[in-house]
């Protein structure tokens, strides 16, 4: 095999002739490496299953069958479009320490149990010793998860063909090597390399893989975007360290929508299902003070409430400081320049800073209202009226535009015993049902008068 020198961006799997110091494509500096490739070309056509080669008509050919199976996790099963597709791949991304390794390893025991079938688990970064502690602390203890601890990748295919799983997990991708490939794990053609002949092997056999995938400082997937591409489904697992909840969320599936999440509690049993993920995020939401306000954001076809809290105090020397979590910078920035410009709030010497509550990120732009009245009720130093939640898009001349979904985010609210909601004028006409109170609001300036307390 002849072996040729190629060099990658470890950082967007760029191919660049020879090395360079900055990466042409995603400019970032000492990135590339050279990595010695094999010549691939042949060998994946030896591969090929002969009689799948020909173009045909397109009504001969016999389609895979939709039929999935469940993990016994229904939150997973909600974020992969009703469960796991048979010789699917899916990649699973998150920072360390999240709880990848955790939720998998429950995957894999409540997949075991509910489909009475094997399930192999593959790790990379954990000794069998260490596996087994944790599969004790999260009760998965059964004699049909199967474990090793492994990074070679014919040794993995060999494992497979050999045990015959309905699921294999794969912990990490990252650590996984094949020794054809001279380049160190972790590195763009290793990555490459491994995802596709485990591709091949799923497709081959029918057996369904999850793919650990570590995550960037920049919080891109690690290294290659090819990665992305090669999978099935793509799955993002977020959240923050020190507060108990995870979500799951679908970045790309093709078998079904990517718009659902799922919502989990760590605990030390492990990640527990949580039905009603409103509650959670509004648990702390008792008092009325200044700065604090209930949203609505729809995550897939689920109204999800959650609070925002900002805080505007004047700042001391120099630029005012603008800080965000959990929201676009610059849609929040966008919206305090309407608030300066169309309702008359000047900001201009004050800081601002800007919290989504239970470390949730938001990306919808209905909760443009909310940041609105949060900022205003904390420089006017005047509390939201108990009880209301706020949903609509704020344009540019700061009118209020409509949303989605919008029957379905009222009676959540509803539901979680608001009594009051501020929506889009535009929108009223769309509830069928007599609801609680809710008031159409044209303009960012009314709704703010009629969100605040007097
Ligand atoms: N004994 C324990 N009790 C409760 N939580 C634990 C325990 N051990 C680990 N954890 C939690 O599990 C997390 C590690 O999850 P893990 O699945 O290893 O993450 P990842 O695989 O994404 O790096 C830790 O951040 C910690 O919060
Ligand atoms: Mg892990």
């Amino acid at each position: 095999m002849t072996k040729k020198s190629v060099f990658y961006c470890q950082e967007c799997s760029h191919k660049v002739p020879r090395w360079m110091g900055r990466c042409p494509n995603c400019g970032s500096w000492n990135s590339i490496i050279e990595e010695k490739h094999p010549t691939t070309g042949k060998r994946q056509q030896n591969e090929r299953d002969p009689g799948n080669d020909m173009p045909r008509p397109i009504t001969e050919i016999i389609p895979i069958s939709e039929e999935r199976f469940s993990t016994g996790i229904s939150e997973v099963d909600r974020v992969m479009g009703g469960g796991v597709v048979p010789g699917s791949l899916v990649l699973l991304g998150g920072d360390p320490g999240i709880g990848k390794s955790t939720i998998l390893l429950q995957v894999a025991g409540s997949s075991g149990k509910t489909n009475q079938c094997d399930v192999l688990y593959v790790s990379g970064e954990e000794s069998v010793r260490q596996i087994r502690l944790r599969a004790d602390r999260l009760g998965v203890l059964q004699d049909n998860i199967y474990v090793c601890a492994e990074t070679e990748a014919f040794q993995i295919e060999r494992y497979i063909l050999d045990i015959s799983p309905r699921l294999v997990v794969i912990d990490s991708i990252q650590t996984m090597y094949n020794p054809e490939v001279s380049a160190a794990p972790g590195s763009v053609s290793q990555v490459r390399e491994c995802t596709y002949r485990l591709m091949n092997i799923a497709k081959s056999t029918n057996t369904s893989i999850i793919l650990v995938g570590h995550v960037t400082k920049e919080g891109m997937l690690a290294g290659p975007k090819v990665l992305e591409h090669m999978v099935d489904v793509v799955l993002q697992m977020e959240g923050q360290k020190e507060q108990g909840f995870r979500l799951l969320r679908g970045e790309k599936n093709r078998f079904g929508s990517t718009n659902e999440i799922g919502v989990f509690d760590m605990q030390e049993s492990g990640l527990i299902e949580v039905a009603n993920p409103s509650s959670l995020f509004m648990m702390a939401h008792a008092e009325e003070v200044p700065g604090a306000v209930v949203v609505s954001t729809m995550e897939g076809t689920r109204p999800l409430l959650v609070e925002i809290q900002a805080l505007v105090c004047s700042s001391g020397f120099g630029v005012p400081k603008r800080m965000t979590t959990g929201l676009d910078a610059n849609r929040s920035a966008l919206i305090m320049a309407v608030l300066e410009k169309r309702v008359g709030l000047q900001m201009g010497g004050h800081d601002a800073y800007i919290n989504v509550v239970g470390g949730v990120r938001i990306y919808e732009p209905a909760v443009d209202l909310g940041v609105a009245v949060s900022l205003a009720s904390s420089f006017r130093d005047r509390a939201v009226e108990k009880g209301t939640a706020v949903m609509g898009e704020i344009g540019l001349t700061g009118e209020i535009r409509s949303v989605s979904s919008i029957e379905k985010r009222v009676r959540e609210a509803k539901y979680l015993g608001f009594q009051r909601c501020l929506i889009p004028s535009a929108d009223i006409g769309q509830l069928k049902d007599n609801y609680i109170d809710v008031e159409g609001v044209k303009t960012v300036g009314d709704a703010i008068e009629r969100a605040l307390k007097v």
